[in-house]
């Protein structure tokens, strides 16, 4: 997939998107057909156990995006750019843009909504790589825009949202996430724009929709919220099986034969002889 690809889905068919942060689940989410896998700086909470995205740097989405690339043979690959990489140091955001497409084998970047976000977006695009914009609940500026909560709940900060999303196309975006808005303000949008609306917790009208992988598979029990719908129960899978191993360790049960190597008899006969 490609970005051209992914724009002339709009009308056509819905888009899907997911995270990924290694290589095993990416490549299963590759196979599985999605169409944008989004290496997320909710890498942070869901993988690194930290409290917030701000609290991810490029060291660590750099490593985790190579790992997601050696799996991804058709999905379109985007770089998620972490707080420090642009809004700390908006001049160092194009080199750092660069540097998800040159060392990590991404072929777009997002960036999240903030004050200088549509100079940064103009800068990276014009130096030729693709961004997908983010609207809405944007966790790395959380604390500004009053929690995490749902946004454009009334006239005045829908139509700034819907403003926003209009300035991010002209900027030549080639998708925008919207996350946590009320449905009908992004049914809105999905209509008064030409390039795709990938939706998270902002309902069924978006021309796509992207979910964490964790809270997708039941893998990230600290939180959940609203907008997940969870297709597995990953953590109760674990804890089952290591349960077993343990109990089967301890009753010594593993390994069994099968697990096992042997010597012949004959070679065991010399050692005990000498
Ligand atoms: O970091 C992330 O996982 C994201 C998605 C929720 C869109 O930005």
């Amino acid at each position: 997939m490609n970005t051209v690809e992914i724009i002339a889905l709009k009308n056509k068919r819905k888009i899907t998107m997911l995270t990924a942060y290694d290589y095993p689940i990416a490549s299963l989410v590759d196979k599985a057909g999605i169409d944008i896998i989004l290496v997320g700086d909710s890498l942070a909470n869901v993988v690194l156990g930290l409290e917030s995205t701000t609290q991810v740097g490029m060291p660590e989405m750099l490593h985790h995006a190579k790992a997601v690339n050696r799996g991804v043979k058709n999905a379109l690959l985007v770089g998620d750019m972490p707080y420090s990489a642009y809004q700390l140091n908006p001049d160092e955001s194009l080199a750092n843009a660069q540097r998800f497409i040159v060392e990590a084998g991404c072929q777009a970047v997002k960036l999240e909504w903030f004050d200088n976000c549509l100079q940064v977006t103009e800068q990276i695009i014009q130096a030729g790589i693709p961004v997908m914009g983010h609207i809405g609940l944007t966790p790395q500026t959380a604390d500004k825009i009053g929690g995490f909560k749902c946004q454009g709940k009334d006239a005045q900060a829908a139509k700034r949202l819907i403003d926003q999303a209009k300035e991010l196309e002209k900027k030549g975006c080639f998708a925008i996430v919207l996350e946590c808005l009320p449905d009908k303000i992004a049914e809105l949008i999905t209509k008064e724009i030409k390039i795709p609306t990938i939706g998270i917790g902002s309902g069924i009208h978006c021309d796509g929709q992207v979910l964490v992988i964790n809270d997708l598979l039941g893998l990230f029990e600290r939180y959940t919220p609203k907008f997940v719908k969870k297709y597995a129960n990953l953590s109760g899978v674990i804890l089952e099986a290591v349960e077993n191993f343990k109990n089967e360790v301890l009753q010594e049960k593993f390994p069994a034969p099968e697990h096992s190597f042997t010597i012949k008899e004959e070679e065991l006969k010399k050692i005990h002889g000498c």
